[in-house]
């Protein structure tokens, strides 16, 4: 029997008809639960990143689209719900992935039928997210064991971002074998980028915390130094979208940790459930969609003030050019790995092709 995941940001209500989700954009700082329960409240959730993370993006968009045929099961108000839902962020594969599935089932149906078959389809996304979470976990655990044989003390592990249990159904991607790390004894101790302009450092660290996983909260400049310096054994990160050469996808600034892990022979592994990898792009950095989000991301900066609570303060200039790049390419001669639930592949298309084989 899989445990369950430490943190569950996406509840699905008994009569499936709404969702519940963390509010991300208020993490670590309050515990703010909102309900979901239409396609529109769940686009805006995505746009404004209340639901972040690509996986947890793909199985919020699923319900969204429930959410739509529940107002009408036509043939024009799926497809216009797909797009609607498709647009909300352009570079996370999971949502076009969740929503090709859906159209994929729905299509065929009965209007009368789509709604109860759209539920049990979001439904079924959302477990096998969080299956295919927990055995990468199991995967990227052995991988741990094995270094800690090497090294023989506390492993020393680098992330970026947040690819934890916050940007999934469960166990989260890169986190996960840190999950199981901890629960199996395996000492770890993990360096935790801060990860501008959003922050999402700040989220590792409350998942971290909460774990009792000892984490060091670092500026996302200081990730080479310490690598440098022999401090850091292994960088895993997650990914938005993955090319069938091995090129990833991720948070913007994951392709300097990788530059810096390979001048320092450091291993680098992108954490991936299989529906984040995108068998079409042939060219990641010229195929995939770079979101470019709103420059006050970079100027200003939320957390809380003095009396506790939560506010956001400037750190430019007023008037200064600013910009907002949201993720980066690192290509596969940096990758030393793609950790999957149906284990670890080269990263490259001869090493993804048993990989590609499963997926079919
Ligand atoms: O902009 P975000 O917070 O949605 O970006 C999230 C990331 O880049 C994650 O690393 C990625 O989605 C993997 S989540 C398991």
């Amino acid at each position: 029997m899989r445990p369950v995941s430490p943190i569950r940001p996406l509840i699905v209500s008994a009569d499936r008809a709404q969702i519940e989700v963390l509010d991300q954009t208020r993490l670590p700082h309050e515990h703010h639960v909102l309900t979901l329960n239409s396609r529109d409240a769940v686009a805006d959730a995505i746009r404004n990143m209340v639901v972040r993370g690509a996986p947890l993006i793909g199985a919020a968009a699923a319900w969204g689209l429930a959410f739509a045929l529940r107002d009408a099961a036509s043939d024009q108000h799926l497809e216009h719900s797909i797009s609607y839902l498709n647009a909300t962020r352009p570079t996370a594969v999971n949502l076009s992935w969740a929503l090709a599935r859906m159209h994929k089932r729905l299509q065929p149906l009965p209007p009368s039928q789509r709604l109860e078959v759209a539920q049990q389809e979001a439904l079924m996304i959302c477990e096998e997210d969080e299956a295919q979470n927990y055995a990468i976990g199991q995967h990227g655990l052995a991988i741990l064991k094995t270094l800690y044989e090497e090294k023989k003390r506390p492993l020393r592990i680098l992330t970026h971002c947040n690819a934890g249990a916050l940007a999934t159904v469960g166990w989260g991607t890169a986190l996960a074998p840190l999950y199981l790390a901890q629960s199996s004894g395996l000492p770890i101790e993990v360096w935790v980028d801060e990860t501008r302009p959003r922050n999402q450092g700040a989220l590792t660290s409350w998942e971290l915390h909460r774990a009792g996983v000892k984490h060091t909260y670092v500026a996302d400049n200081a990730g080479g130094h310490l690598m440098q310096h022999g401090l850091v054994d292994c960088v895993i990160v997650g990914a938005d979208r993955v090319s069938a050469q091995g090129d990833v996808c991720n948070k913007i600034g994951t392709y300097l940790k990788a530059l810096a892990a390979k001048e320092g022979g450091i291993p680098f592994y992108a954490a991936v459930p299989s529906p984040t990898i995108d068998w079409t792009i042939q060219d990641a950095l010229k195929e995939i969609p770079i979101e470019e989000r709103n420059t006050d991301e970079v100027t200003w900066v939320q957390g809380l003030n003095q009396d506790g609570d939560l506010t956001s303060v400037r750190v430019t200039p007023i008037g200064v050019m600013s910009g907002n790049p949201a993720f980066d390419v690192t290509p596969a001669h940096l990758v030393s790995g793609i950790l999957t639930e149906h284990g670890v592949y080269q990263a490259s298309s001869k090493g993804l092709k048993p990989l590609r084989e499963k997926c079919r």
